[in-house]
């Protein structure tokens, strides 16, 4: 009985054994493709995987891994990072699987790994703890992607960043000198050209318009000499960084520009000045020549037209005097002569009488109008009877013939002696004066004083006329070829003065004529 049983449960035991044996040779079977399945995963990964054990000793890698680090799963199975790498890669693999290993959390960082050409290569690592039946960590799976080539385009990327700033700064600065340079330009040429200044009354202003203009205006002073004549900065010093340009008129040279820096600075193009500095330098010297070139023409202009008009005053002068002395002289006796042509003669038939107080009228009239002609050419006793009384006479004239109410005013005239020149040149003002108004203005009233007000002899005209605008008509009247405004301010100047004629439409107009007397 006992033996029975015995055998029936040895037969249990080994069927029992024989269904646990296939049931393992089924799971190896299992394990077997299971693994096969892993390895060809692996293996068909393009990214370099490998896995460590819980000791961070490499179990095993992929293809991808072999193929870029250059070592075979054999090669690093049962190594430590240390066994392996440089140390200062392994010091931070070694704290970075520590760390997953301990957190049990995904892990990912920027590192580099070491090629198989020895070359350190950017990647970012990834990896995740692998876990045992009881939940214990067994190890780590880690992965990586090269990113070097993002690295270098990143990198390039910030130089050309980097460079584009610097190149952008320098465009910035190259930008901001180019500004100074034509503020500068700029405000030379409107300080102006003032007709009638001297061009040494202009020199003070582009002087001083020169420090900013250049790199380092805090430490830059110049100076201009300018036929002999010279113009500085307030801190004008010479020194030895110094920058000129001779200013040329005519093939000879007038002056100099110059600009000195009080201190050295970094050497550029030209000792401490850029190129762009000595355009400027030789521009101002430009613009100064253009400028004496323009105010010694306009010097001639002056004195040839002063001369233009002393000349037709004399032979004004002297044709008047012919007029009044000869011709109306002349008339005079021819009419006495005429008076008593028959006087001895009754024999002469009436009809031939009578003809006479015809001929006599005629004459009479010629010689009134030959005196008129000879005093309105030069009004004769000018001199003896003074400015003021003859411009008097002269608005009353005026008034008679026009329908105008002429009022003149002098003050402090008399007691001067005002040379012929003057006075004959302050008349034919007035005489112009009055023609516009008589012609041009369609005035009612009209005021004129002539004050005597110490330097000056102040000449005033205003009318209540229409008024007109001078800008415009100035520029037309010079096509048109009308003098008289024109003559005005040439016989101002020519007496050392200034002409100022103010006029709005629909406001009358204003002359105001100052020159000088003291200085004669
Ligand atoms: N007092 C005034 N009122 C209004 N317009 C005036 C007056 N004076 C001058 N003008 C205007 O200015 C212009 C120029 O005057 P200007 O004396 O130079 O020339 P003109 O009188 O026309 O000719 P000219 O004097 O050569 O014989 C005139 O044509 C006129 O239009
Ligand atoms: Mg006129």
């Amino acid at each position: 009985m006992c033996a029975k049983t015995t055998c029936k449960q040895q037969k249990s035991k080994v069927k029992k054994l024989e269904a646990e044996i296939e049931r393992l040779q089924h799971v190896e079977v299992e394990l077997k493709r299971s693994l096969q399945f892993t390895e060809s995963l692996l293996s068909a990964v393009p990214i370099p995987v490998f896995f460590k054990d819980a000791e961070g000793r490499y179990l095993g890698c992929n293809k991808a891994f072999t193929e870029i680090i250059g070592v075979t799963p054999e090669e690093i199975k049962g190594k430590k990072v240390y066994e392996l790498w440089p140390n200062e890669h392994a010091e931070m693999y070694h704290q970075k699987d520590i760390e997953v290993m301990h957190d049990i959390e995904h892990q990912t960082y920027e590192f580099v790994v070491k090629d198989k050409n020895g070359t350190d290569r950017s990647v970012i690592f990834s990896k995740d703890v692998f876990l045992d039946e009881k939940g214990k960590v067994n190890g780590l799976v880690g992965s990586f992607v090269d990113i070097s080539e993002r690295k270098r385009a990143e990198e390039k990327l910030r130089e050309s960043e980097a460079f584009l700033k610097e190149l952008n700064e320098t465009l910035e600065d190259r930008v901001k000198e180019r500004v100074k340079e034509l503020n500068c330009l700029y405000r030379i040429s409107a300080l102006g050209y003032k007709p009638h200044a001297s061009p040494a009354e202009n020199i003070q202003g582009i002087v001083n318009l020169i420090p900013p203009a250049w790199q380092y205006p805090d430490v830059t002073c110049s100076r201009i000499i300018l036929e002999g004549e010279e113009f500085r900065t307030l801190n004008f010093k010479e020194t030895p960084w110094r920058q000129s340009c001779e200013i040329i008129l005519n093939h000879e040279q007038i002056g100099l520009v110059e600009v000195f820096y009080l201190k050295e600075m970094p050497e550029r193009d030209e000792g401490p000045f850029i190129a762009e500095e000595r355009l400027l330098v030789e521009a101002i010297a430009e613009h100064v020549s253009r400028n004496v070139e323009r105010h010694r023409s306009e010097e001639s202009i002056k004195l040839l037209s002063g001369e233009l008009i002393r000349i037709q005053e004399s032979e004004r002068h002297r044709i008047s005097r012919d007029l009044h002395d000869k011709v109306a002289q002349d008339l005079a006796s021819l009419k006495i002569a005429i008076e008593t042509l028959f006087r001895d003669t009754p024999a002469i038939a009436r009809s031939q009488t009578l003809r006479v107080p015809k001929i006599l009228q005629i004459l009479e009239e010629s010689i009134r109008s030959v005196r008129k002609i000879s005093y309105d050419l030069h009004p004769a006793g000018l001199d003896e009877m003074g400015i003021a009384v003859a411009l008097e006479m002269l608005c009353n004239e005026y008034s008679e013939h026009h329908a105008i109410d002429i009022g003149f005013h002098s003050a402090g005239i008399e007691k001067l002696k005002i040379d012929s020149n003057t006075q004959i040149n302050l008349y034919r003002i007035v005489q112009e004066g009055l023609n516009n108004i008589c012609r041009h203005a369609e005035a009612r009233n009209v005021r004129i004083k002539l004050v005597a007000a110490y330097p000056n002899i102040i000449l005033r005209m205003e009318d209540d006329g229409k008024g007109f605008e001078i800008e415009r008509r100035m520029r037309e009247t010079v096509l048109e070829k009308r003098m008289g405004l024109m003559s005005m301010r040439e016989r101002a100047h020519l007496l050392g003065g200034r002409a100022r004629i103010t006029s709005k439409k629909g406001q009358g107009t204003k002359v105001v004529i100052k020159i000088p007397f003291a200085k004669k």
